[in-house]
């Protein structure tokens, strides 16, 4: 609780130190992700709170917040990079990549674990070749954990892309794998 405070107290007082000539020289950058986010700057920087606004707006015109633009938000607000890569980290719901084509969400909840949702989550792991919370280096798909998804009679069970997929094993996951990836193909 400490801490969502502390960064909401960081969200929130960026905006009236805000470096107008780093702004400006942003917004001539020939970096596409730099002026792009030196536009938003410009629109919101001066509202109370401006950080976690001018986040939001970066990710949905980026796809993501990539480096050079947390650079160009902390000069313009007159923060550190750490203190607004703080704030990213600090929300899942902020990422610092592109987001991979297809989501895989495996369960990681009770009724799955003990239907084999262990076994089943190391075989997801192995198969995409990545950790949760990260995604396989193809960007194809991210794996994430789940916390039940109401299938628990008929678990363990995934979701591929917003489908819930029940009663997966290892080789089933394989051929779900795969069909997600064909289907794009
Ligand atoms: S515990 Fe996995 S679907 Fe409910």
């Amino acid at each position: 609780m400490q801490q969502r405070e502390a960064t909401s107290d960081l969200a929130s007082s960026g905006g009236a130190r805000g470096g107008q000539m780093a702004l400006d020289a942003a917004q001539a950058s020939p970096t596409p992700a730099i002026a792009a986010t030196a536009r938003i700057l410009a629109r919101l920087k001066d509202q109370p709170g401006p950080l976690l606004p001018v986040l939001h707006a970066v990710q949905h015109e980026l796809g993501c917040i990539p480096a050079p633009a947390v650079q160009t938000i902390a000069e313009a607000l007159n923060l550190s990079r750490a203190e607004v890569h703080g704030v990213i980290t600090f929300y899942p719901h902020f990422r610092t990549e592109p987001p991979a084509r297809h989501k895989l969400e495996v369960c990681r909840a009770e009724s799955c674990q003990a239907m084999g949702g262990e076994r089943l989550a190391e075989h997801a792991r192995a198969a995409l070749g990545c950790d949760f919370h990260s995604r396989t280096l193809d960007g194809e798909f991210s794996l994430e954990p789940v916390y039940c998804l109401g299938l628990c009679a008929q678990s363990p069970a995934v979701m591929i892309d917003g489908r819930p997929q029940a009663r997966v094993t290892p080789d089933k996951l394989d051929r779900l794998l795969a069909r997600t990836r064909e289907a794009r193909s």
